[in-house]
């Protein structure tokens, strides 16, 4: 396969949290792949920042087992581990006090590209691009990686964007939201903006419903603390859910541009109705296969938070008045499985008897596992006896159709850092993004806060609260089964 690999300029990347969760799991490896794949410059640097005194020999045997345990053993090539390893340094710093900062400055390149990755905890960002600025550290080629929770509500969100923007401007700071640097993420805008085929039937008129899901098999142990405090509407749908409808929702943008994608995806954002109580469903799994309950993963006999919830969602604009966008995604469900489909109308009339096995057209885009796209299409039952109809999927599987391509293509974290580098935002939520997105949530919160409502309790490896159903059903329309 020829390489379509095009190296980036020339980086200086500071983790802070560099000894962190994420930082083992997904940003370090990430930079490894990117490196193996001839990605990143030669000179570039990584340096990983925290509180903890370590040398930077004890920084690099944290990174080397990093490796070992998140890298497929087939990507582990000594050599490059090397060389990798020794792109890396350390600098224990204080972040909210003087000391490591002479030293982080003494290490930083000024004529290069400068990422600060900031891995750690929100109530930090101010002190961090506070430091940045004052001990002169970020130079004109300076930017800033935030992770979610991006706050908790729209204050807190705003309180943050203020935050950062006294020390940064808004095209230096980059919110991730790691569901937009997934392949099958990005194809959402490639089947839409690239065939002419879908986007005239892609509006109420010809659109019944659309279904999002997002199945998960695990639940929240070993999290329990954070996740307790969010519940699957902060901790799922305020993001990753929210992007996803955004990209099938929106309006064509006039380029691929960051800003044109971004005012459209806040357009959406804007349209949504608040959510009626009857239009919600909440969850919270029961003890079984051996795991424990919700109440028992997050300590908390008490907790009212949701490990799963299900709504129905109306877009106000002239493209989908009257297409309600139905969205789920919870825990400990049956199997792990995000799909997006788009269930198309009845033809104006049937030329058919009623007999004929007719049945709806249905769009899937599968993102996880199994990627790739399905679109079920009436044909005719072969054989005598008579027009009789027949549902048959078009399907295509990336994994057939891309080969090693798919195989390899990057995961969500090395492809988002590597945009930070090139300076390119599309795939980064803007500050009045995340806004308008808690400015939607935080009623819907705030109804149930204030009416006391409970979540339902469900059975782990079912597709959820037996309610949840009814949500559709009294619409006539059915959830599509989530499969083990
Ligand atoms: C994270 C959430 O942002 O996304 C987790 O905090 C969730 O609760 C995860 O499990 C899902 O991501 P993915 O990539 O496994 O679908």
């Amino acid at each position: 396969m020829v390489s379509r690999v095009i190296p980036v300029d020339d980086f200086d990347l500071v983790i802070f949290g560099g000894t962190g969760d994420l930082a083992r799991r997904k940003i370090l490896p990430g930079l490894y792949l990117r490196a193996l794949a001839g990605q990143v410059p030669p000179d570039a640097r990584v340096i990983g920042a925290a509180r903890a005194e370590n040398t930077d020999e004890e920084f690099r045997a944290l990174v080397a087992e990093a490796i070992e345990e998140f890298v497929p053993a087939a990507r582990r090539d000594p050599e490059a581990i090397a060389a990798f390893l020794s792109r890396l340094s350390y600098v224990a710093i204080d972040a909210t006090g003087d000391s490591g900062w002479p030293r982080l400055k003494a290490l930083m390149r000024p004529d290069v590209v400068q990422a600060f990755y900031f891995s750690v905890a929100p109530s930090l960002f101010g002190a961090l691009a506070e430091r940045l600025n004052t001990q002169n550290i970020a130079g004109p080629q300076a930017r800033i990686v935030v992770e979610k929770p991006f706050g908790r509500d729209l204050a807190s969100a705003r309180a943050l964007n203020a935050t950062l923007a006294a020390h940064f401007d808004e095209s230096q700071i980059y919110r991730i939201d790691h569901y937009l640097g997934k392949e099958t993420v990005q194809n959402l805008m490639a089947v839409r903006f690239a065939n002419i085929l879908f986007e005239p039937l892609w509006k109420s008129e010809y659109v019944d419903h659309v279904q999002i899901t997002v199945a998960e098999t695990v639940g929240v142990a070993g999290r329990g603390a954070y996740y307790d405090k969010s519940g699957a509407m902060r901790d799922m749908v305020q993001n990753h859910m929210m992007q996803l409808l955004c990209l099938i929702a929106m309006e064509p943008p006039y380029h691929f541009d960051p800003n044109a994608v971004r005012d459209e995806k806040l357009k959406v954002i804007r349209a949504l109705d608040p959510v009626p109580a009857q239009d919600i469903v909440r969850g919270q799994y029961l003890a079984g296969g051996g795991e424990g309950s919700y109440l028992a993963d997050v300590e908390n006999p008490a907790s009212t938070t949701e490990s799963y919830i299900a709504l129905k969602v109306a877009i106000s604009n002239w493209r989908w008045k009257g297409t309600p966008f139905y969205l789920r995604t919870g825990k400990r469900l049956r199997a792990r499985e995000s799909e997006i489909a788009i269930t198309f109308r009845e033809p104006p009339h049937s030329i058919f008897d009623d007999a004929s096995g007719w049945k709806e057209n249905v769009l899937v885009i599968r993102l996880q596992p199994d990627e790739g796209m399905n679109m079920k299409v009436m044909i005719k039952d072969p054989g005598p006896g008579g027009m009789r109809l027949v549902q048959v999927p078009l399907d295509m599987s990336y994994a057939e159709a891309l080969g090693d391509a798919h195989d390899d293509a990057p995961d969500a974290y090395e492809r988002l850092i590597m945009d930070v580098i090139r300076g390119n935002q599309t795939l980064f939520m803007r500050g009045d993004e995340v806004e308008a997105a808690w400015a939607w949530t935080d009623p819907i919160i705030e109804g149930w806060e204030t009416r006391g409502d409970r979540p339902q309790p469900y059975d782990p490896g079912t597709s959820g609260p037996e309610d949840a159903l009814m949500l559709m059903h009294r619409d006539g329309r059915r959830w599509r089964e989530i499969k083990s």
